[in-house]
């Protein structure tokens, strides 16, 4: 594995002498771990269906969920995406930037099978960290990428956590720094001319119906190919080795206490260890800290890690949603 450590604010990063090497290993089919402003993203050429099943096979994961394609403009996801009045519209007010859109594939469109595990729909976006782009832009290919971790573990914000899990599997590791977001895209579903969320994330709801104009649906049965198949049972994801308890109201001196605001539960003092994600109790700053608080505080080999009453509007959603999958019963 070899590192590309990019200084974004040069403006001459993308001459580098790394950059072509980088190319050439994703157009000959390689792994390469790329930073965006949600998670580092586990990148394939989208359009290799070899290469993308190395990504299930890096990952671990147990089933062919599909993949996110990456673009690097609105007009090129438009060769393989077709988008409706209302897709355009938050294609143009979000992207580039942390929205995902599944829409009905084209039939040009050359990505793989793979990437989309045989739907007649694609998940597309245009990130806003800039490297991905660059990459996808200079080899001509739209780059499949979920996230840079095993499957069913924490999401990675920073290259060593990509190193840490997943090192020998890839040819390149690109290290942007830290993610500035820190959670993955909202997903989006404008499929039968309804906007259905599907996975709440970077971008708030409140936002997205905002710009919409209407309210977002829930996700039909069938169409989040990664939902449980038992209702309430939520998926074990983003998961710790450490439990999880969620609406801590209070924390022993064995357990580590993931804490959000100024407020102080009973016993915090006494905590293993402590994280908090925001102790002026803003939800942006506590989903660019989410995952590394975890692996943080997963480290001090706590068996629990409580976590503090975290509201549900706003980001607030995006979060609440990766520490439930993080609490359900592991598999
Ligand atoms: O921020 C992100 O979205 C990151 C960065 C790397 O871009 N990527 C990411 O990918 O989170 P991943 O694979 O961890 O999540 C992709 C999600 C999965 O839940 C998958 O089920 C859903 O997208 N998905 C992909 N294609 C779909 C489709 N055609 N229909 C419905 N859901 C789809
Ligand atoms: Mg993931």
């Amino acid at each position: 594995m070899q590192l590309w450590t990019v200084n974004l604010k040069k403006p001459d990063w993308q001459d580098a002498p790394e950059a072509p090497d980088v190319c050439a290993a994703l157009t000959a089919g390689e792994l390469v771990a790329v930073p965006t402003e949600t998670v580092y993203g586990l990148a394939a050429d989208a359009t290799n269906g070899v290469a993308c099943a190395k990504i299930f096979e890096a990952k671990g994961r147990p089933q062919f969920n599909p993949l996110i394609s990456h673009v690097p403009s609105l007009e090129d996801a438009r060769l393989h995406g077709r988008f409706d009045a209302l897709a355009l519209r938050l294609a143009e007010a979000f992207w580039p930037g942390p929205l995902t859109l599944v829409v009905p594939k084209t039939e040009g469109s050359p990505i793989s099978d793979m990437a989309t595990a045989g739907l007649m729909t694609v998940a597309l976006r245009v990130p806003a960290g800039p490297v991905m782009r660059f990459l996808a832009d200079r080899t001509g290919k739209p780059l499949a990428a979920p996230s840079a971790n095993l499957s069913g573990r924490i999401s990675p914000t920073r290259a060593q956590d990509v190193i840490d899990d997943l090192g020998e599997a890839l040819s390149f590791v690109v290290d942007a720094g830290p993610c500035r977001v820190g959670i993955e895209s909202t997903i989006v579903g404008i499929v039968d001319g309804s906007p259905r969320l599907l996975r709440p994330g970077g971008i708030s709801r409140e936002e997205i119906e905002d710009a919409l104009g209407t309210s977002l649906l829930a996700a039909a049965p069938g169409m989040r190919p990664d939902a449980p198949a038992a209702p309430g049972m939520l998926a074990s994801h983003y998961a710790p080795n450490a439990s999880m308890v969620l609406n801590a109201r209070e924390v022993t001196q064995d357990d580590a206490l993931l804490s959000f605001g100024p407020e102080r539960i009973q016993g915090a003092e006494h905590a293993r260890m402590e994280f908090n994600l925001s102790p002026e109790g803003d939800l942006a700053e506590a989903a660019a800290n989410l995952f590394q608080g975890m692996r943080t505080l997963d480290a001090s080999m706590a068996r629990t890690i409580r976590v503090q009453f975290i509201p549900s509007f706003g980001l607030g959603e995006a979060i609440n949603d990766r520490l439930k999958r993080a609490a359900a019963p592991r598999p």
